[in-house]
């Protein structure tokens, strides 16, 4: 079967990240999370002070950060900032609550977009973020968005921070899940929307499991569909 591109996008705490893990260990496909890039360069961003309001002090911010995603012992993907694995400080109430102003920037959206289009030009991938079916791979093979009812991606999401014994109390998560949602879908760059051609799916009342299995029967179906048109 032909390698194709999968884009997961939709709004924070949909379960994106796990459906995009989930498909790719079962297609072994490379997964990519496009927003613990944006997290990580915010991590650097207020570890160095970087005023966001000067964009010269954005851009020489940006040519000092180096990503890299390298796959652990347990087969999981992690993130890299100048060869130190950030995966457990981007997941942070202060990178969250920082995030959205910062992937608003022009500069990040492009220097980020760039090294994405990279990692995806040999096909194989699973990517989720929030631009990635609609400007990252416009032309991707499976575009899907997720969206789920506020109140439950915010107690999804305080479980995860639970687990990292991360207590934050649940109206605090709902401010700011709505908050980025805000930022995401309103911003003058690359906003959060749905592509005329993605699949919707709305995650309020199924499970991971359920997720991961419509999106692999989606994707099945392009492959087939993929090598139909190829013979
Ligand atoms: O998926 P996440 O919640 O970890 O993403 C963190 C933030 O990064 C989110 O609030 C918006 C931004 N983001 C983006 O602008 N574009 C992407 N492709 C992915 C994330």
């Amino acid at each position: 079967m032909r390698k194709i591109v999968i884009a997961i996008d939709g709004y924070s705490a949909c379960g994106k990240s796990s459906t995009a893990k989930n498909v790719a260990k079962e297609l072994n496909y490379r997964y990519i999370d496009s927003g613990a890039m944006y997290r990580a360069v915010t991590l650097y961003f207020l570890d160095h002070l970087v005023a966001i309001t000067n964009s010269k002090e954005v851009e020489k911010a940006i040519r000092e950060i180096q990503l890299s995603f390298r796959v652990n012992a347990k087969g999981v993907s992690e993130l890299f900032m100048n060869g130190i694995n950030v995966e457990k400080d981007i997941r942070k109430m202060r990178i969250s609550e920082n995030v959205s102003p910062v992937s608003a920037l022009k500069e990040v959206r492009e220097a980020m977009v760039a090294i994405q289009r990279k990692l995806g030009k040999d096909k194989g991938i699973v990517m989720d973020g929030r631009d990635i079916g609609s400007v990252v791979f416009p032309d991707a093979e499976l575009k899907v968005f997720l969206t789920a009812d506020i109140l439950v991606r915010a107690f999804r999401r305080q479980k995860e921070l639970l687990q990292r014994d991360d207590l934050v109390d649940i109206d605090t998560i709902v401010g700011n899940l709505a908050s980025r949602d805000q930022i995401d879908s309103t911003r003058k760059e690359s906003p959060l929307v749905k592509s005329a051609d993605a699949f919707l799916i709305d995650t309020t009342h199924i499970t991971i499991d359920e997720q991961v299995d419509e999106v692999i029967r989606l994707a099945l179906s392009k492959m087939v569909g993929n090598r139909a048109r190829s013979n």
